[in-house]
């Protein structure tokens, strides 16, 4: 009778750890608060208690690279009813699984994507368990022979089922804006920092569809899936349907940044 299961009234998140290392926590940490507030959910742990199970499950699961998965449900009710029960105790679950990161010689090889309807409700800035639309998305794009799933709304290019969207278009790495309609991706924060870092110049702005088609490079970003370029979109090849010059730079630089902490 847990709300997660009956309504999926939870929010979640998905931390990679380095050689026992959350990459990013604190960052994890704020969104996964921010979701919270969003569902009127009062946080069930302080920051300490987090870590401490996050360092409990490292250490359980052998160390070295990880991915933890974390979830806060409303809780449990022996009545199904839609409005938020009284003194009701949110439930916690969590584990952690190997994360088999890809070498950049792999991730070079890069994914196929193909681009569907945006189904989605318009909280997707809420890490919510209510992914049956991006699990149906994705299933189609899987269907057609392709990893991931572009969302479009409107006439934009928003995110994937389940990573965020870059295109490249004359040396120049364009980002749809945080917003409702997207997930606030710590990988596309840590891209953004790089971004500056390596003084590649950057805009976040809404990237019409049509420029899917004439980019030079796309990228799609997560966590457990760091940065991947698209090399067919809709069976068409991307630019000149190579990992790109720019994706090399960040991806190196990604990895150095992963090194350092
Ligand atoms: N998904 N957009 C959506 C819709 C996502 O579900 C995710 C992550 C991202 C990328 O966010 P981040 O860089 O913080 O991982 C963007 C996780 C990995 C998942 O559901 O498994």
């Amino acid at each position: 009778m847990d709300r997660g299961f009956l309504f999926g009234d939870s929010v979640y998140e998905v931390i990679p750890v380095y050689n026992n290392k959350p990459f990013r926590a604190e960052q994890h940490l704020t969104r996964l608060a921010n979701s919270l507030a969003a569902i009127q959910l009062t946080t069930p742990l302080d920051n300490n208690n987090w870590h401490k199970i996050f360092a409990e499950l490292i250490q359980q699961n052998g160390g070295g690279h990880q991915s933890i998965y974390l979830q806060c449900t409303r809780g449990f009710s022996p009545l199904r009813d839609f409005p938020f029960p009284n003194n009701i105790k949110p439930t916690i679950f969590a584990y952690s699984a190997p994360l088999h990161s890809k070498s950049v010689a792999e991730l070079s090889q890069g994914i196929s994507a193909i681009t569907v309807k945006d189904i989605r409700w318009l909280r997707c800035d809420i890490k919510s368990t209510n992914l049956l639309a991006n699990v149906l998305l994705r299933q189609q794009a899987v269907a057609q022979g392709a990893q991931e799933a572009i969302l479009v709304r409107d006439g934009f290019a928003v995110e994937g089922s389940a990573t965020n969207l870059f295109v490249v278009k004359k040396a120049k790495l364009i980002t749809p804006v945080k917003n409702n309609l997207l997930l606030g991706g710590i990988t596309r924060e840590v891209v953004l920092e790089l971004a500056a870092q390596q003084k590649i110049t950057f805009v976040e702005r809404a990237i019409k569809e049509k420029e899917l088609s004439t980019a030079d490079e796309i990228w799609l970003t997560s966590s457990n899936r760091e940065i991947m370029p698209v090399m067919q979109l809709n069976t068409k090849p991307v630019g000149d349907g190579q990992a790109g010059p720019l994706w090399r730079k960040m991806i190196a630089a990604y990895q150095e940044f992963k090194q350092k902490l």
